[in-house]
């Protein structure tokens, strides 16, 4: 069976006050580990601190890194120095970084190996535009982005990556995907890994939904056959709606 994983995504919010004040509120009633996964993932200058705090059952992941392993690269992170400080997941791929960023499928691809390499779990953002909703490419445009970011990876490498769904639509807009929709393309994401990898990867693999996840529709989206897990935006930035979302079983 696979681990359900729940992922707040901080983005550019919050001052370190701010961030020690969310850990030292929730940190004690997080889900147990042995039931979910839940992380958190914030800018780069917090991570340390907050990996110090984050108890028995909550996990730290940075939002972004670069895919060399060190050099002449001003401004970037490597997977070494995250994975030296404690951090064990990064987000790889997000829209935001597609659109804003100049990330490409081959840049997540590097990155992905590189996060592999030392450890960190990476979580691979992919998600169709609204015009590529309405022009019925959605199935086309996941496919590319997930074929293209697990390029080259063994079957036991496949396996411990995390894929979060997120259609560019939903996030942030309170537009959410209905629960069908998201399981829908995640079933069709399944079916690309088992085409590429086999069935046993395929049956591995977590993939989360992403795109206004909130305590009030997370039990639906959990309760959906290929739904793993959410990878969450607004919602995670309050301590009491991210504790609702990690112990969406409740
Ligand atoms: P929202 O939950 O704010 O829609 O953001 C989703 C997201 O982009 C998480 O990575």
């Amino acid at each position: 069976m696979r681990k359900p994983i729940i992922i707040g995504n901080w983005k550019m919010n919050k001052t370190r006050n701010e961030a020690l004040k969310f850990i030292y509120a929730i940190k004690d009633q997080v889900v147990s580990n042995d039931q979910v996964e839940s992380v958190i993932c914030a800018p780069f200058p917090y991570l340390r601190c907050l990996v110090k705090r984050q108890g028995s059952s909550l996990r730290i992941g940075a939002q972004n890194m670069h895919f060399e392993k060190s050099g002449a690269y001003t401004g970037e992170v490597s997977a070494d120095m995250l994975s030296l400080i404690g951090v064990s997941y990064v987000i790889l791929g997000h829209s935001e970084r597609r659109e804003m960023f100049n990330e490409t499928d081959e840049s997540v691809n590097k990155k992905v190996h590189e996060a592999l390499t030392h450890q960190l779990t990476p979580i691979v953002c992919v998600g169709e535009s609204l015009e590529q909703r309405e022009n019925h490419t959605t199935n086309q445009v996941i496919e590319q982005q997930t074929v293209a970011a697990l390029s080259g990876l063994t079957v036991d490498q496949v396996k411990k990556v995390v894929i979060a769904y997120e259609p560019i639509w939903a996030i942030g807009t309170g537009r959410t995907a209905t629960a069908e929709q998201a399981n829908e393309t995640i079933g069709y994401i399944r079916e690309v890994v088992e085409r590429i990898y086999g069935k046993e990867a395929a049956n591995a693999i977590r993939i989360q939904y992403g795109g206004s996840v909130n305590p009030a529709n997370i039990k639906e989206l959990m309760s959906q056959e290929h739904i793993d897990g959410a990878l969450v935006g607004g919602a995670s930035l309050d301590p009491n709606s991210f504790l609702s979302l990690v112990n969406y079983a409740d």
